[in-house]
């Protein structure tokens, strides 16, 4: 990870600090009902706590996984709920093993910032580690983002997208096209496809 690339990420963190968690989340916290007893979670690109503060305060145990130390430490700066278990981890989500026990993975705007390989092997863990009844959340992005070709990222299409969810109970999946500008300020086009599963 560059210099670079963890000041952009610093800066990101900065510019969406206090936004509300993601719809992704939500509709995947409020299908299972109350929380369930002990229920787990994992967040994969977590970010400095967006979704992860949410999860807490519906008093999941959570497992945030960022790539980016900065991320970890302005989640453990934020106000947290009382009494929690929070569990930070530094490391790719492509290489972090999957914690037991795990009833929700959640990876808002995050999974696709790795290699197509690591994406694919990734999203079979997932499959794997969730147990019936678990879900996922988030998103995924298709190819007529403009970022299409970037390195170290994957894009599906919306076929594609389907085939991997074949299998799942599918809550949610929502194809967003719009143009835009991204939270650094940059204008792009985006192609997303915003996911709730169940297995
Ligand atoms: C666009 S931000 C999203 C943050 C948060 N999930 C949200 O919804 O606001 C993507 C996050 O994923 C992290 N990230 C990117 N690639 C990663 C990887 N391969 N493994 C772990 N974290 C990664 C970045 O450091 C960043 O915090």
């Amino acid at each position: 990870m560059t210099e670079d690339k963890s000041a952009s990420w610093s800066a990101y963190y900065r510019k969406l600090r206090d936004r509300p968690p993601r719809r992704t989340l939500l509709a995947a916290l409020d299908a299972f009902g109350a929380t369930p007893l002990k229920a787990l979670a994992v967040d994969l690109g977590c970010g400095d706590g967006r979704d992860v503060i949410e999860m807490l305060r519906r008093r999941w145990r959570v497992v945030a996984v960022d790539s980016e130390p900065e991320a970890l430490r302005q989640l453990q700066a934020r106000a947290l709920p009382e009494g929690i278990e929070l569990t930070p981890i530094v490391a790719r989500f492509e290489e972090v093993p999957l914690p037991l026990g795990i009833s929700l993975v959640n990876s808002s705007f995050a999974m696709p910032l790795c290699e197509p390989d690591a994406f694919r092997r990734l999203w079979s863990r997932i499959r794997e580690a969730l147990p019936a009844g678990g879900r996922f959340s988030g998103q995924w992005y298709g190819p007529r983002d403009s970022w299409l070709g970037r390195p170290g990222m994957t894009f599906v299409a919306r076929d594609e997208a389907l085939a991997l969810l074949q299998g799942l109970t599918v809550e949610m999946f929502e194809e967003e096209e719009a143009g835009g500008v991204t939270p650094r300020g940059n204008a792009k086009h985006w192609h997303i496809f915003h996911i709730v599963a169940r297995k």
